[in-house]
């Protein structure tokens, strides 16, 4: 039987991801675009990868807002949202009512911690799964997919009730990553609700140490801030934090086989493309930066339980300000 997905969010990582789902036997790929609509609608995506090197990718249907998506009455298996998680901007949960029916799995590709309640707590009968992936890509201009490289994903349901085991969410899981498999990614794996809230933190260490330091730099690449006698100890210093808080709220050991904050700093002194984190690209061009996944609510989490990280505080707070000064600004240049 077909398979229907649905991608809500097609920018870079929703196209690159839809696009090789597309190749997987029987299934009908859509997106729902917003600015690059008309691109989209008119021409496809165009995706350039070292990996699987340049393809012309055409959704079956290509809608241009989730009311148009409503309107075509499609059941579908998955929903795969891919926006930039923006808590502070929209409940982009809102945005599915009347695409989710009891048996849509809908799978959250977004950085950070915290993105899956909402999902959770709007659509109680549908299954969340939560995806963390390690990929570098971009859409440089409406359309054009530039996948750079890496696509490690790993996928799991999420259960936050403890040592619940739901079969329905499990094999909704698997087979989401077995579709992932036959497209093509061949890194994609199948974890459990707990492993996978553990490579969320371990994200969010990388995240949360390189991506506001870059900003509030001036823009520096990952490397530089790696090599630089202090700003390495700076880096280190909030992956530590969160290498050492991430563990304690979830009352469980990172596995063996989680790179080490020396050794993230190590492998990121040898990468000498220069390329810097997505949240400078954000800030450079005044979009509103994912603040709240990757620092507020993993402060907030922690905090809940008794623990307080004091760098990643010290970076939200002055990025938050910083944030809002910008915004303050650009409405005064537009008077
Ligand atoms: N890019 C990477 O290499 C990478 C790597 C790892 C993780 N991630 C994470 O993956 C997530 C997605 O990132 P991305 O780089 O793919 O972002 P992106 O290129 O900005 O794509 C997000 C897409 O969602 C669309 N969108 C937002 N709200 C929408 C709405 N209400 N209706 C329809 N479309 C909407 C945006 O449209 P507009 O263009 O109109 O805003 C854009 O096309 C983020 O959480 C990011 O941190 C990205």
């Amino acid at each position: 039987m077909t398979v229907e997905i649905l991608i809500f969010g097609a920018g870079a990582v929703g196209a690159f991801y839809g696009s090789r789902l597309a190749n997987a036997p029987d299934t009908q790929v859509s997106v729902v675009c917003r600015s690059n609509y008309k691109a989209v609608k008119a021409n496809g995506f165009t995706v350039k990868s070292p990996q699987y090197g340049d393809y012309t990718w055409s959704p079956t249907r290509t809608f241009a807002s989730p009311e148009d998506a409503r309107k075509s009455k499609t059941k579908w298996d998955y929903i795969v949202v891919s926006t930039k998680a923006l808590p502070d901007v929209s409940d982009d949960s809102q945005q599915l009512e009347g695409l989710v029916g009891d048996g849509t799995g809908i799978v959250l590709i977004q950085n950070g911690l915290g993105v899956e309640g909402p999902y959770n707590r709007r659509f109680p009968k549908a299954t969340v799964l939560s995806a963390v992936t390690v990929i570098s890509a971009a859409q440089p201009e409406h359309g054009l997919i530039q996948h750079n490289r890496w696509t490690r994903i790993n996928v799991g349901p999420y259960l936050p009730e403890q040592g619940v085991e739901d079969e329905k969410a499990m094999a909704c899981n698997k087979k989401f990553v077995e579709l992932l498999n036959a497209g093509g990614v061949k890194d994609a794996s199948a974890y459990s609700h707990a492993k996978l809230q553990l490579v969320r933190w371990h994200k969010i260490a990388i995240n949360a140490a390189f991506n506001p330091s870059s900003v509030l730099s001036g823009g520096s690449s990952n490397a530089t801030m790696a090599l630089d006698s202090e700003a390495q100890l700076h880096i280190k210093g909030v992956m530590d934090e969160v290498l050492t808080t991430g563990p304690k709220v979830l009352n469980t050991q990172f596995p063996k086989e989680f790179a080490t904050s020396e050794a993230i700093l190590r492998s990121t002194q040898k990468n000498t493309s220069g390329s810097r984190p997505s949240m400078w690209a954000d800030w450079e061009s005044g979009k509103r930066m994912e603040l709240e996944v990757i620092l507020g609510n993993p402060i907030r989490i922690a905090r809940e339980k008794g623990f307080e990280m004091p760098r990643l505080q010290s970076l939200y707070a002055l990025l938050k300000l910083a944030q809002e000064n910008r915004d303050k600004g650009n409405e005064r240049s537009k008077l």
